[in-house]
């Protein structure tokens, strides 16, 4: 995985990431969640999230937590993926998108739950593997987030973050910037029908949020170790993983 260090995010001001605002968001665009994110994305994100399940190091008998499961695509993509006898757990605390990702499979090893990232509803060294895709960046606290994503992982477990990032190619960059900025929120205003703020919070979203070694120092500063990192598509997703330290290693 890349160590390569990352420019700073480009945008200064504050984004009003506030629980109230974000879930109100996700209910609005929770019917076309799913069309937008194909169509945005060139179907894309399917890939990437089948890039992240092939990644995890999952052994039978241990559940996994998708936390912000959204529409629970990962969720899914990952019990496709696991050994015999491993439970998928989905969180998420926009009750739209969850009531989606309950109608998309009937499989008895997936359990959608609402519930907060900041404030996750499990006990301690739960699960094996702990995942995020997309959703981190949308969390008020984002240290929050990550600490209880590892406080819930196991000891010798796996955490596993999927989000945008900034390509670094020059020119690719200004594309990928122009694209982002004036493009999809007009493409997305007129598919979901929402106000164009759920559109033109998603690249704020990305300027503002620490990619490439500043999130992973985030991850190393929640207490993970051998945390590394890896850009796909010219840099415009990345996964990071980081092992929680202890005993029954899966790293
Ligand atoms: C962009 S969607 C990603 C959904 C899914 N993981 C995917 O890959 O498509 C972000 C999701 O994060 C959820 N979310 C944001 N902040 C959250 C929080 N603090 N706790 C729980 N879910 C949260 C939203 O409700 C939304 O469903």
């Amino acid at each position: 995985m890349a160590t390569a260090q990352l420019p700073p995010s480009e945008n200064a001001s504050q984004l009003d990431k506030s629980n109230s605002r974000v879930r109100e968001m996700f209910r609005q665009i929770a019917p076309r969640y799913d069309l937008m994110n194909h169509v945005l994305s060139a179907n894309v994100d399917k890939y990437w999230r089948w890039r992240a399940v092939r990644r995890l190091k999952m052994n039978s008998g241990s559940p996994v937590l998708d936390t912000c499961t959204g529409t629970g695509d990962l969720a899914i993509a990952i019990a496709g993926k696991a050994p015999e006898n491993v439970d998928v757990v989905g969180t998420d605390f926009c009750f739209a998108m969850l009531e989606i990702a309950r109608k998309k499979t009937a499989a008895d090893d997936i359990v959608f739950l609402e519930a907060d990232s900041q404030q996750l509803p499990f006990d301690d060294n739960s699960f094996q593997c702990v995942t995020v895709a997309f959703g981190l960046r949308n969390v008020a606290d984002t240290d929050r987030g990550i600490t209880e994503m590892t406080r819930v992982c196991r000891p010798g477990g796996q955490v596993m973050v999927l989000e945008f990032s900034r390509p670094r190619l020059i020119g690719l960059r200004q594309i990928y910037g122009f694209y982002f900025t004036h493009v999809l929120p007009r493409i997305g205003q007129l598919f979901a029908r929402n106000d164009k703020s759920a559109y033109s919070y998603l690249p704020e979203s990305v300027g503002q949020f620490p990619d490439g070694q500043a999130l992973a120092d985030r991850m190393i500063a929640a207490g993970l170790k051998n945390v590394g990192f890896k850009s796909m598509t010219f840099g415009v997703a990345t996964i990071y993983e980081g092992f929680k330290p202890g005993e029954s290693s899966n790293a």
